[in-house]
């Protein structure tokens, strides 16, 4: 028997407080080797109250409480920080609403047992599915991906996903790049950095529910961050790619001839 990989969940909560008890229960059923880090962002609700009961009744689960509102990303970093600097191998993003099925965890930590740096839990390849979402959000998403494909040409089909799994090798290496991304185009931002370092990275097919309590935190500023961003990324590419093809016409095209 291989031991399994040391794994920490990543929560990250902005008012919560309805969702976050139902979806720790079913986490820590479903996988119940897995230790849980809620990154509170100081909610006005007392979520980060909540979570501090509840670690304090399970082991298992911790609390990092941040100061105040500073959007996904950074609380997805603070929470990545703790969880390498304490040794854990694999470290999961899964959001607090319940959108994510904590049951489907298990597919997703295999394909990065079997091997894989970043495993996607994917609502856009065959089998995985959106449920209960308005036709403006289902809109939004695959626009969303389909223009960061075309943009960026990443090899995934769910870019923006937020329940996914990462090698703690991987993301040592991406902590020490500086990852500014706040919003959600913070997992594509994560998404693009992963695919240039080469990282091995698999979608597995997830069903993502509407939430049932709470508000989504999407806004129109979430939205043009993630334009801007994803735009001048891939414009700095192209340029990259320009530069390259340049380079490779006037230079080393007859070098590597001579070569032969
Ligand atoms: N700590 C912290 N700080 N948590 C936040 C913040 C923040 O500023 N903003 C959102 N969250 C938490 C929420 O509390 C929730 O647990 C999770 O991040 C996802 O937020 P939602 O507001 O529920 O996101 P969504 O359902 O609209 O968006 C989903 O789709 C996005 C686009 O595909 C999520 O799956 C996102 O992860 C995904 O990027
Ligand atoms: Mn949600």
């Amino acid at each position: 028997m291989i031991p399994a990989l040391r794994t920490l969940v990543v929560i990250p909560t902005f008012n919560e407080l309805g969702s976050l008890p139902g979806t720790l229960a079913r986490l820590r059923a479903a996988v119940p080797l897995a230790d849980v880090l809620v990154a509170d962002d100081a909610s006005p609700d007392g979520t980060g109250d909540l979570a501090d009961e509840l670690a304090a009744a399970d082991p298992a689960v911790h609390v990092l409480h941040r100061r105040g509102k500073e959007g996904l990303g950074p609380a997805y970093l603070a929470g990545f920080a703790w969880g390498i600097e304490r040794g854990y191998e694999v470290l999961v993003e899964m959001d607090a609403d319940a959108s994510h099925r904590p049951e489907q965890l298990p597919a997703i930590l295999e394909a990065v047992r079997r091997g894989a740096n970043l495993a996607i839990g994917s609502r856009w390849v065959r089998g995985g599915a959106v449920h209960d979402w308005p036709v403006r959000r289902l809109l939004l998403s695959r626009g969303a991906n389909i223009y960061v494909r075309c943009a960026l040409g990443l090899p995934v089909r769910d870019a923006t996903a937020g329940f996914r799994a990462y090698r703690a090798e991987l993301l040592k290496s991406l902590l020490d790049q500086d990852v500014a991304s706040q919003g959600y185009c913070f997992q594509v931002d994560m998404t693009r950095r992963s695919a240039a370092q080469g990282a091995v990275i698999v979608e597995v097919p997830i069903d993502f529910d509407e939430r049932v309590e709470g508000v989504s935190k999407m806004s129109s500023s979430i939205v043009s961050e993630a334009l801007v961003s994803v735009t001048r990324w891939g414009v700095e590419r192209r340029a990259q790619q320009l530069l390259g093809l340049l380079d490779y016409r006037g230079r080393r095209r007859p070098a590597g001839r001579d070569a032969r």
